[in-house]
């Protein structure tokens, strides 16, 4: 049997040469490999995908599809959510290890454990905290949720997840995305000073005890390093200007921002609503770039003009490494019989995450 293909021959590869070479491995593979693309997705690499969507479609996707191989055009915990909830027969593929989420590492279980034994010292957790992590969040944190009674959240279906929580226990910690739980915890009533946040370098979260049992929300000081860049004022300039737009941003981005927002929503849910919108509006969108250049293009026909929220271009820099030159290499070696970039979460974490995941899937 031949050796694996090396990523350095693919390194100099031109986009279009790339992309004829992965429509053919795929044509090889015929059906056996499945490739799932997240809305983030750079165009070259976009193109190529089977099914697109947002987290939880593609969760979904991935646990639904019947192919020997998921290749997940996304970021690492995607994958490792394709291949928990796959049958162990399945293999996911990451194009590039190095596509990571920055929020998702904001959260590691030595530090919510750490927590969660704070927490322990001032209330009854296992009884009165349900932890729910977003999805964006490493397989480890998904088993610690599974092991104690919790479940992951989308930004899709956050307020089903949070009811469901709420239907079992008084308080929730929610991590690793602070805007995400207070963006959806405030849209469901619950005061913003009963939602407090737990910075996770400071003793005890820098809360007092009386903080901490008179919350409703624990929040895990991470958030989106992309999403971060969109301010209220940049709507409100925006709208001195140009007074009939219609302001839709994803939950990931500050409170302030999502309070001054029309709609707000998931990036599938952004895409629904704008392309069934009025012709001829006007939309200023808070999520990342490439998904907001091609929905403005794809929706000039309709006369819409699409604007990005913020004044820079800021993109997914990890969503990013994906290349068509990874896809069109990890694509030829299973096509030549060989799988590189296999994300595999031990068994033992897999069997926990997949508690936390499935409670999810029935819950939304
Ligand atoms: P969606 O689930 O809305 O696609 O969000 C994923 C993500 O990482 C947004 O930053
Ligand atoms: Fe992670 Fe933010 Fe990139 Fe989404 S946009 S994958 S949350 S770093």
């Amino acid at each position: 049997m031949t050796a694996a293909l090396p990523i350095h021959d693919y390194a100099l590869l031109d986009d279009a040469e790339c992309a004829e070479r992965i429509a053919a491995a795929k044509a090889q593979l015929n059906g056996r490999c499945i490739v799932l693309g997240h809305h983030y997705q750079r165009d070259e690499v976009f193109q190529h995908a089977d099914i697109y969507g947002d987290s939880l479609k593609l969760s979904r996707e991935a646990a639904q599809s019947a192919a020997e191989f998921i290749v997940f055009c996304g970021v690492h915990f995607m994958a490792e959510v394709a291949d928990i909830l796959s049958r162990p027969e399945q293999i996911a593929i990451l194009p590039d290890m190095a596509a990571g989420c920055s929020m998702a590492d904001m959260a590691n279980k030595i530090k919510v454990q750490q927590c969660w034994d704070e927490l322990a010292k001032i209330i009854d957790v296992e009884n009165s905290v349900t932890p729910v992590t977003y999805i964006n969040s490493a397989a480890d944190l998904k088993a610690f949720c599974g092991q104690h009674g919790g479940i992951v959240c989308t930004s899709s279906n956050a307020q089903k997840i949070l009811n469901w929580s709420f239907e079992r226990r008084e308080k929730v910690l929610f991590f690793p995305d602070q805007h995400l739980g207070r963006n959806t915890g405030y849209r469901m009533g619950i005061p913003l000073e009963h939602m407090v946040t737990w910075d996770f370098n400071k003793p005890q979260g820098g809360l007092t005890e009386q903080q901490i049992r008179d919350a409703k929300m624990i929040l895990w000081k991470g958030y989106c390093s992309v999403h971060q860049a969109f301010q209220p004022e940049q709507i409100d300039n925006f709208k001195a200007k140009y007074p009939e737009t219609i302001v839709i941003s994803h939950p990931e981005a500050c409170f302030e921002v999502c309070e001054k927002s029309d709609y707000i929503g998931s990036t599938e849910m952004i895409l629904k609503i704008v392309r069934e919108a009025e012709p001829n509006t006007r939309w200023l969108v808070a999520t990342e770039l490439n998904l907001v250049s091609r929905l403005a293009q794809e929706t000039k026909a309709q006369g819409k003009q699409v604007h990005f929220m913020a004044p820079t271009l800021s993109m997914c820099s990890t969503m990013f490494r994906t290349d068509p030159q990874h896809l069109c290499w990890v694509l030829e070696n299973l096509a030549a019989g060989h799988v590189v970039n296999r994300v595999s979460v031990p068994a033992e974490e897999a069997a926990l995450a997949k508690l936390a995941l499935d409670n999810m899937l029935l819950a939304s």
